[in-house]
């Protein structure tokens, strides 16, 4: 009997994602050029009826039960396409080929029409969670044909990550369906990241907090309604000694953000909707602004940086906390903004309570917050904007008087918290019935007969506005 399930390319997440396939009773095999790879492999796995590998194409081609289902975890970009001609020579009309990269989604658009034609099946499936997600139990975005998804389903349902029993993993829609929820889902990771560091930073300023202080309030925070992967990280992160010298090693490490392309994909795509995310565009900017290290260094020495005045700890921790949440909730509630429009724009008909409910566990911006998003999104499919929810706007109340407080404290003693305000910015505008923009109707009107229309009348006006 053949293998059920093949896997190309044995870097770390290959070799977990297909040790996870066997534990949970497929047989597996992988192929990877790389012998090295293949023999770790073999190794880890033991019993090679279980989980095999080769770095023969023809062997892993025949070793494969039909129709063949082969996930690919290489590199995206250039490789996705020379893997894909690869196999064309060997595999067969039904076949389902499985992009488990962060492939842009409009390349696995083009991918899925060139092998529709061929009669073989082409899914993008977004894989979260990291290295450990994937020998545990990631969070897998699968976009494709529905009908060729039954036969991975199996797999996926069993190897993914589980909530309260539920998989987490759902066909999620036609063509690139599944790396566009994958790419958001990264827009939104971004922002978090982005948003736990101005935390950080106003504790460690404002409230004088040392390392382990902040390891225990996050760890705290952990345990309530901020609960989530990348708080429960940080809490471990803030008490990691260093092993070369005295201190914590998260005060060693260099404060230059790196940066694969995923938050970028989905701050320029949502510019091309026309959706506002604010959240996610300042978060790729200061990972860019965090590059330029050599002249912040000259900028500082130029200007010198503002004393910051002190806040009382427990105050500072209780806004902290609040401003966190809110932030958070706006930074879900842009991204599900972003899928809503796209679903209608690319065709994809995405359920946005299914995503939220396959994000609660396995994928990087798990958070206890998603069981509530997914279902505000239950109650009222069509919800344009989460903020527009009423058990959410009693909530984000609450919280508002904070997120004001530290963001006026950050801008009176030179802490950036762009983030932070932005977040703010993104509510106040979106919760102001009436905005300045007449104004800029106005200016267009007036340099360009760009025209206006008014708020007491119909239709389309034109202005000779200098007399
Ligand atoms: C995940 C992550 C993962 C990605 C990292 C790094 O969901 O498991 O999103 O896919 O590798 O987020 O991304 P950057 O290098 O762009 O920070």
């Amino acid at each position: 009997q053949g293998y059920d399930f093949g896997l190309i390319g044995l870097g770390v997440m290959g070799r977990n994602f297909i040790l996870n396939v066997a534990d949970n009773g497929f047989k597996a095999f992988g192929y990877d050029l790389d012998p090295e790879k293949v023999k770790a492999l073999q190794e880890e796995g033991g019993d090679l009826d279980r989980v095999n590998a080769t770095d023969n194409l023809k062997t892993f081609i025949t070793a494969l039960e039909q129709p063949r289902k082969i996930m690919l975890l290489v590199p995206a970009g250039k490789i996705v396409d020379n893997v894909i001609e690869d196999l064309l020579p060997h595999i067969d009309q039904g076949d389902l080929i499985i992009d488990g990269g962060n492939s842009l989604f409009t390349d696995t658009d083009t991918r899925e029409s060139y092998l529709r034609e061929k009669g073989i099946h082409f899914f993008g499936a977004g894989v979260s969670g990291g290295a450990k997600g994937a020998r545990k139990g990631p969070s897998i975005m699968p976009g494709g044909s529905r009908e060729a998804y039954q036969e991975v389903k199996p797999i996926f349902e069993a190897v993914a990550a589980k909530y309260k029993g539920e998989p987490c993993v759902a066909y999620l829609g036609p063509k690139s369906a599944g790396n566009y929820v994958k790419m958001v889902h990264n827009g939104i990771e971004y922002g978090l990241m982005q948003l736990t560091s101005e935390i950080y930073d106003l504790l460690r300023k404002a409230g004088d907090m040392t390392n382990e202080e902040m390891h225990r309030l996050f760890d705290t925070w952990n345990k309530g309604r901020l609960q989530s992967f990348l708080v429960e990280i940080t809490a471990d992160i803030l008490s990691k000694d260093d092993e070369h010298g005295p201190g914590q090693l998260v005060d060693k490490i260099l404060d230059k953000a790196k940066q694969k392309g995923t938050g970028k994909w989905t701050s320029q795509n949502a510019m091309d909707l026309g959706i506002p995310v604010p959240s996610i565009d300042i978060a790729v900017s200061m990972r860019e602004i965090s590059a330029l290290k050599t002249d912040r260094i000259k900028a500082e020495k130029l200007y010198g940086r503002p004393l910051p005045g002190k806040l009382d700890k427990a105050e500072l921790e209780k806004m902290a906390e609040e401003a966190l949440y809110f932030s958070f909730v706006i930074t879900y509630a842009q991204g599900l903004h972003q899928l809503a429009e796209a679903s209608e724009e690319y065709g994809y008909d995405l359920e946005l309570g299914t995503i939220a409910k396959i994000w609660r566990a396995g994928c990087i911006i798990r958070a206890a917050l998603l069981a509530d998003i997914a279902r505000a999104y239950q109650n009222d499919p069509g919800l344009s904007n989460l903020l527009l929810d009423a058990s959410f706007a009693s909530d984000i109340k609450d919280t508002l008087s904070s997120v004001r407080s530290l963001v006026a404290y950050g801008a009176s003693h030179g802490i950036p918290l762009p983030g932070l305000s932005n977040s703010l910015t993104y509510f106040d505008a979106y919760t102001s019935g009436r905005l300045p923009l007449n104004l800029i109707q106005a200016q267009r009107d007036y340099f360009g007969s760009h025209t206006y229309e008014r708020t007491d009348k119909e239709g389309i006006f034109h202005t000779e506005w200098e007399d």
